[in-house]
């Protein structure tokens, strides 16, 4: 099998709330946007194309390369189609195999056991054809191969991922309710923020947003930090061609960014690990870290935007301490970011009207499973303050 220079369909998935933000990117690095789903872009291309792809896309979390597609309707139709792939000719019998599935279907109750069935076609025909199998698990770190069933349909992609593309590999502290990293990519990018003029973060936590925002305004590729990804496992992986590619997206990226981005957190253990991330990532130079309460923050004079992902009471914090702090963003809003967009990512809405100011936009996001919304403020000097009730007058 010829993979590497097949055109074939590529699923992309992303978090919910974040597909029309995956899209850009898609459409900007010269893929065709076959469909679009809720929470994936369908395009197509080779497996060689997968490599740029994982390396640049920021809000991608796994990209799928399509093997096969059949119809099953039982366990059985699965095996007898997989065992006749020429597996030896795609994965290693001395690797490393790992399968994932999503299945919706009356052929199988217990997804694991889909699992298993594409897991021994696949290892009894590497051992029938190569005299030794592979190693299979749940790790990541090999060849990982996705099965999607449907009622009697089955579809068998590449996880050209392995690990999700939100494991950048520089959070090496992470704290508690840390985003994941393609999310506040998306968030970054959902501000419309174009790294020229200042980001303020006060709230960073393990410094994701400021992160993020700091591999943005160099315009630098978000995969060139991992080491490891999922088609490395696939027999034909040209590994010089990857490091060409790699060191090819990090000539590209900017030294420096002309805007300010600041980070701050009421904890210090936070601006440390924030600082040690950002220094893992490259970035740490661009960042200036403080340890203060948020008010304290410094907001440079001018435009800019300034974000923060307060506590929301789901996972930490105290609902109704929470409420003093929203009521002192929309304080810290007024007061100190006149001039700037400010954003606040959080999930609750009530807590979210305590802020005491009209919203422009409001976003919809998904952090897992909690629905979220990224609320935009345009700061006027003399911002008008909403009703009691939180509602804009009028
Ligand atoms: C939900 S976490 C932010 C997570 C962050 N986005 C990340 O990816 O790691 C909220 C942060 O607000 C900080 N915080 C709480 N009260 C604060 C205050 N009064 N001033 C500044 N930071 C505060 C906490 O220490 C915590 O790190």
């Amino acid at each position: 099998m010829t993979l590497w220079k097949e055109k074939r369909r590529i699923f992309i998935t992303c978090a919910r709330g974040t597909v029309g933000i995956l899209e850009g990117e898609i459409r900007a690095l010269r893929f065709p946007d076959l469909a679009m789903l809720e929470t994936a872009v369908e395009t197509e291309g080779t497996l060689a194309d997968t490599v740029r792809l994982n390396l640049s896309l920021r809000t991608a979390q796994r990209i799928l390369y399509l093997l096969d597609a059949f119809p099953a309707v039982q366990a059985q139709d699965l095996y007898r189609r997989l065992v006749k792939l020429p597996w030896e000719t795609i994965i290693a019998p001395d690797g490393y195999l790992s399968v994932t599935s999503s299945a919706d279907t009356d052929a199988v109750r217990d997804p694991r056991f889909a699992n298993m069935k594409t897991k021994d076609a696949i290892v009894d025909r590497i051992r029938d054809r190569k005299g030794r199998r592979p190693d299979s698990g749940p790790g990541r770190h090999g060849a990982v191969v996705h099965l999607h069933w449907v009622g009697d349909r089955c579809e068998l992609w590449i996880d050209t991922s392995g690990e999700p593309l939100s494991r950048r590999g520089y959070r090496k502290i992470p704290l508690e309710a840390p985003m994941q990293e393609t999310l506040a990519a998306a968030v970054i990018l959902a501000t419309g923020w174009d790294g020229r003029t200042p980001l303020i973060n006060p709230m960073c936590g393990s410094g994701t947003l400021a992160i993020e925002g700091a591999l943005i305004a160099l315009e630098r590729a978000p995969g060139i930090l991992r080491q490891n990804f999922g088609f490395m496992h696939i027999l034909g992986f040209d590994s010089p061609a990857f490091q060409r590619e790699r060191e090819e997206l990090k000539k590209k990226a900017h030294r420096k960014a002309p805007g300010r981005i600041v980070a701050t957190d009421i904890r210090p253990a936070a601006v440390e690990a924030a600082r040690r991330n950002a220094r893992t990532a490259g970035v740490e130079h661009l960042i200036e870290f403080r340890a203060c309460d948020f008010r304290d923050t410094p907001v440079p004079d001018g435009e800019g935007v300034v974000i923060l992902n307060p506590e929301y009471g789901e996972r930490m914090g105290d609902t109704d301490k929470l409420g003093e702090i929203y009521r002192g963003i929309g304080d810290f809003f007024k007061s100190k970011c006149p001039g700037y967009r400010g954003y606040i990512f959080t999930g609750n809405l009530d807590l979210a009207k305590k802020v005491g100011l009209r919203t422009k936009r409001r976003m919809p996001f998904y952090n897992g499973p909690i629905e979220c919304r990224l609320l935009e403020y345009e700061l006027y000097r003399g911002s008008h303050r909403a009703s009691p009730a939180g509602k804009p007058p009028g």
